[in-house]
């Protein structure tokens, strides 16, 4: 059996966390993986977190299965944290899965059966996973222009226009806020023409939100989606609670459709269920448990939002403060970019050649695109980091 088979790749932004954990260097810097990291370098556990998880053990009486459809307090107040009460209820659906990824290998599977093989059109540059997911789901991943290299800012134009060109068999996968790998996201009024274009041409909107608060704010993350829930008349979201409760670990993540009436959306609810049952039957409860808990009690939910919006400061902060230590030490506004900027990442704009030096001759660890993780930039060593970034550029 096994002698059929060939050594497959390991996702890029993995296997450089494998490469840095083994790497004895003292000094090393971590900026691969995106995870949320404090002061001290830790990725903590935030305290509504620890309060939850102390309340489940006090009274969670039994392990027993929740259901298929995963934990429904969670899927629904996640649900309202999303959309409010912008849309109608009663068109929207959603099942819990496992993580953002597993939200998203639903979604795919749905769309692979309601039109097979369709084509997903993807940021060009997107999440490395997005594209092997798509075609390990049996769907036809390709590009759309979104990233500027020269301007560090989104090509608008070519996008709309590659939109614009698209028809209801395409799937259009969008960047909910936070652009990963990128940084460079989209204004309000951009979000109202690619929400208008959607609606014109009848391309499917595919979004992934996951980093819903570590932008601009969990209110204003929130206006693309929430646009275009209104604009056009279905779409699909994949939510991750890994980035903005902490609980990568955990897998909590929920898939949600909206479809143009009810009894529409509750036959992508029977496909979605069917879908997990047939792959992982349903999805571990805990971390879920952990966010409907913070998000039904009012002490808990104001903890965890002040704490979100602390780390959301705080990588503003490192922002500013790289962005100031890099103007002065390349003596050039090349990397103001970085300032103006939203989300965990930004593209730094270094060859794979320099990513690989910097890494042999500093032990600084990046995604081989340059994609640095603004939250693992250590605060106190943000001038060594700079100065290395100069020297290798030289
Ligand atoms: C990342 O892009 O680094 C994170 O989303 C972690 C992951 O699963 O790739």
């Amino acid at each position: 059996m096994f002698e059929t088979l060939q050594k497959a790749p390991l996702d890029k932004i993995f296997a450089l966390l494998g490469q840095y954990r083994a790497d004895e260097r003292p000094n090393k810097i971590d900026l691969g993986i995106g995870v949320y990291k404090d002061a001290s370098g830790n990725t903590p556990i935030m305290s509504a977190v620890i309060n939850a998880e102390k309340r489940i053990l006090a009274d969670q009486t039994t392990k027993s299965y929740v259901g298929v459809s995963g934990n429904r307090g969670f899927c629904d107040s996640i649900t309202d944290l999303i959309f409010a009460d912008t849309i109608d209820k009663s068109r929207i659906t959603s099942v819990q899965a496992p993580g953002g990824t597993g939200s998203l290998w639903v979604i795919m599977q749905l769309i692979n059966r309601a039109n097979p093989g369709a084509t997903v059109w993807v940021s060009d540059p997107s999440w490395p996973n997005h594209k092997p997911m798509l075609e390990l789901a049996g769907l036809n991943p390709q590009f759309y222009p979104y990233f500027d290299q020269n301007t560090r800012s989104v090509k608008f134009d070519q996008m709309l226009a590659a939109l614009d060109s698209m028809g209801p068999k395409d799937t259009v996968l969008l960047h909910a806020c936070c652009h990963n790998p990128s940084g460079a996201n989209l204004s309000n009024e951009q979000w109202d023409l690619v929400a208008q274009s959607l609606a014109r041409t009848g391309a499917f909107p595919l979004l992934d939100l996951a980093y819903l608060g570590l932008g601009e704010g969990l209110e204003a993350d929130a206006y693309g989606v929430r646009k275009i829930a209104q604009t056009c008349p279905e779409m699909m979201l994949g939510f991750s609670a890994s980035k903005n409760f902490g609980l990568y670990r955990e897998r909590a993540g929920v898939a949600i459709a909206i479809a143009d009436k009810k009894p529409t959306a509750d036959i992508v609810f029977s496909q979605m269920a069917n879908v997990i049952r047939g792959s992982f039957s349903q999805s571990p409860d805990h971390g879920a448990e952990i966010v409907r808990i913070i998000m039904n009690d009012p002490t808990l939910r104001n903890e965890w939002e002040t704490e979100l919006e602390e780390m959301r400061l705080r990588v503003l902060t490192l922002r500013t403060n790289l962005a100031n230590s890099l103007r002065k030490q390349s003596n050039s506004d090349e990397f103001d970019f970085i300032e103006t900027h939203r989300g965990m990442f930004s593209l730094l704009g270094l060859s794979a050649e320099q990513v690989q030096r910097i890494k042999e001759e500093k032990a600084i660890y990046m995604i081989d695109d340059s994609r640095i993780n603004i939250a693992g930039i250590p605060e106190h060593d943000t001038d060594q980091l700079a100065a290395a970034i100069v020297e290798v550029l030289r």
